[in-house]
């Protein structure tokens, strides 16, 4: 039988359709995009055909666009290089939720002496905003706060922060990458994108820039995408992420009215057969694919090989330091104790998932905690 995969907030499979091609688009497109001859030409012109579908997706102009190799460079491209932009601007408001990929630049800078405020975010996972709007200073180089979290799917009111920002003339980024195409693209000075989030391969991603603000290249050398990317670019996968792109938008209300029938045929079920369970975040807003749960009795990482020696994939805490049984900074700054954090498995649905898994997991987890409990 095959295996259920619940983990597609870490990854998803490539769609069919984009599988099947890459062979061809490589073997037609193999010119350097940078070189003035007709096969070099032939792979600008899908380039360029590319970020314009992509500009026309998010509403933006096309040199906004800047395709990457995947969302921790876009957020590291962002956050550095507004840095080394704005030397005078020595403080950075961001919110505990982050994924790694954003915190973790924002600690470098603040080993490099920058001050780094955290803003305090309640029991649902919301962040606060009058302190926000208290916090912003001449001094701010940037706010920064994930639109949709990669642990419990909160959503942010993205649209009230970007609101506080230009109020205070402040540059606002949002990490997009679980939010995108499924939530709609905020109105951001900055946000970026993954595509093996959304079915196309990983090492290809893409950040959206204000083109009013300057930010310096993280990677210098031949000057494209507009000098902030350089790099031959990769356009085999940047016509995959374009292609996963198009099949979201011509499917967009199919695709989404099905993972949210998944994820509500999860939670009742849960809660019908395993009362005691705990769903993080139920009574806010949440993206349509990520559920996590705090069991009541098993933690998160005998559940997770529990559940994968009985062919069920998924996760706890962030998907790239998953391996690491340490509590997750997101639950903790929910309020959430380490020993809660570490009882909470991360489940996250794609359009490939069928409600009979959903009651296979259910049922598997049933067992398991009747096998727990023979053996404790
Ligand atoms: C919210 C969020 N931001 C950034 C990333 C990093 O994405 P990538 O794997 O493309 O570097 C991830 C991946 O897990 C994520 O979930």
């Amino acid at each position: 039988m095959d295996r259920i995969y619940f983990d597609n907030a870490a990854t998803t499979p490539i769609f069919n359709e984009i599988l099947e091609n890459l062979h061809k688009w490589g073997k037609e497109y193999y010119g350097n995009p940078s070189s003035i001859h007709s096969d070099g030409q032939k792979s600008r012109l899908l380039l360029e055909e590319c970020r314009r579908f992509i500009a026309q997706v998010l509403k933006c102009d096309e040199e906004e666009i800047i395709f990457t190799s995947c969302a921790t460079e876009s957020n590291n491209t962002i956050i550095k290089g507004l840095a080394e932009k704005f030397p005078d601007k020595n403080e950075i408001i961001v919110s505990p939720l982050e994924h790694k990929s954003v915190l973790n630049p924002v600690r470098y800078l603040a080993r490099k002496g920058y001050k780094v405020r955290f803003l305090p975010v309640d029991r649902n996972g919301i962040v606060d905003l009058d302190t926000l709007e208290k916090w912003i200073s001449p001094k701010t180089l940037l706010v920064a706060v994930i639109h949709g979290n990669n642990e419990t799917g909160v959503i942010q009111d993205i649209d009230a922060i970007s609101k506080i920002c230009k109020e205070k003339e402040c540059i606002f980024f949002s990490d997009t990458v679980q939010s995108f195409l499924k939530e709609s693209i905020p109105d951001v000075d900055f946000l970026s994108v993954s595509g093996h989030k959304i079915h196309a391969p990983k090492g290809i991603g893409f950040l959206k820039r204000n083109k009013d603000i300057d930010i310096e290249p993280l990677i210098h050398g031949g000057g494209q995408e507009f000098g902030l990317r350089s790099g031959t670019e990769n356009i085999l996968y940047v016509k995959a992420l374009k292609e996963a792109v198009n099949i979201w938008i011509d499917n967009k209300e199919k695709f989404l009215n099905h993972l949210k029938e998944l994820k509500k045929t999860f939670i009742d079920l849960l809660h019908q057969e395993l009362p005691g369970e705990e769903v993080v975040s139920e009574k806010v807003k949440t993206l349509p694919h990520i559920v996590s749960v705090i069991f009541e009795d098993i933690d998160a990482q005998t559940m997770i090989m529990a559940l994968n020696s009985r062919g069920i994939s998924v996760s706890s805490g962030s998907a790239c330091s998953s391996g690491t049984p340490k509590p997750s900074h997101v639950l903790l700054s929910y309020g959430y104790s380490p020993e809660e954090s570490l009882r909470t498995v991360r489940f996250s649905f794609s359009i490939f998932n069928r409600k009979e898994e959903l009651e296979k997991t259910i049922e598997t987890i049933k067992n398991l905690k009747k096998d727990f409990k023979l053996l404790f």
